[in-house]
């Protein structure tokens, strides 16, 4: 099986975790837009989404499923989303699609995390993808410094020579060196350091569930 296919394996594994007739969380990114695309089909059978990205909001209202803003609505009963790595407990590292704020305040508004990944993604340690980091233009190099002393190269995330911006109108600092043997500690200490947004681990709100997409088929992880 492709990547593609099983991308698409457990973006509509992850159907039988939406709550009918309530409104789901959605995350970003090319698994889980597989995932909207099997949404469509139940699109009457729930309210709506609320949406991580500019790029998922497309996504859902072009497929006719309604997208609510987060201060609209209460606690959403599961959130689902990709992830750039997960390990055997459930941490991730996310933001390659430079999401993460969005996709932490989601997550942080759901009850539970349903990852959807696949097996390329899972990993014993985190660390071999670059941890992204959305920040404050002005903090940049001062950052820079900070993760070089714990080990790190840090960088402006660019796309034709210019820095990428989120949705939120800031940069992405990618994160390279780090192996991160305790992400819940990594994730609360650099998202106190001024400048930084969000930290791109996922320890605090980790998943619940991952949906792994292998070659013999969609293996569950329950954490
Ligand atoms: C978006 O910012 C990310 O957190 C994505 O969830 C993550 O990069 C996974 O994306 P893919 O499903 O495209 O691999």
């Amino acid at each position: 099986m492709t990547q593609d296919e099983l991308k698409a394996l457990v973006g509509q594994a992850a159907l039988q975790y939406v709550v009918p007739g309530e409104i789901v969380g959605v995350g970003t990114g090319s698994t889980v837009n597989k995932f909207i695309d099997a949404l469509a089909t139940m699109k009457d059978r729930i309210q709506g989404a609320v949406s991580s990205s500019n790029a998922s909001t497309e996504r859902l209202q072009a497929l006719g499923i309604k997208v609510f803003d987060a201060n609209e609505v209460g606690e959403l009963a599961v959130y689902i989303d990709g992830a750039d790595e997960i390990d055997g407990s459930g941490f991730m590292i996310k933001g390659g699609g430079a999401a993460l704020t969005r996709e932490k305040i989601v997550a942080a508004q759901s009850r539970r995390f349903v990852c959807i990944a696949d097996e390329s993604k899972l990993v014993d340690v985190l660390g071999r993808f670059p941890v992204p980091v959305e920040v404050i233009a002005m903090a940049t190099q001062r950052l820079a410094r900070q993760f070089a002393a714990m080990g790190g190269t840090a960088r402006v995330r660019l796309k034709d020579g210019r820095a990428v911006l989120t949705d939120n109108g800031q940069q992405i600092l990618d994160v390279t060196g780090l192996r991160n043997t305790d992400p819940l500690a990594f994730e609360s200490e650099v998202n106190q350091w001024p400048g930084v947004v969000t930290v791109g681990v996922f320890a605090h709100q980790k998943a619940a569930v991952c949906l792994l997409g292998t070659a013999s088929g969609v293996k569950t992880l329950a954490y």
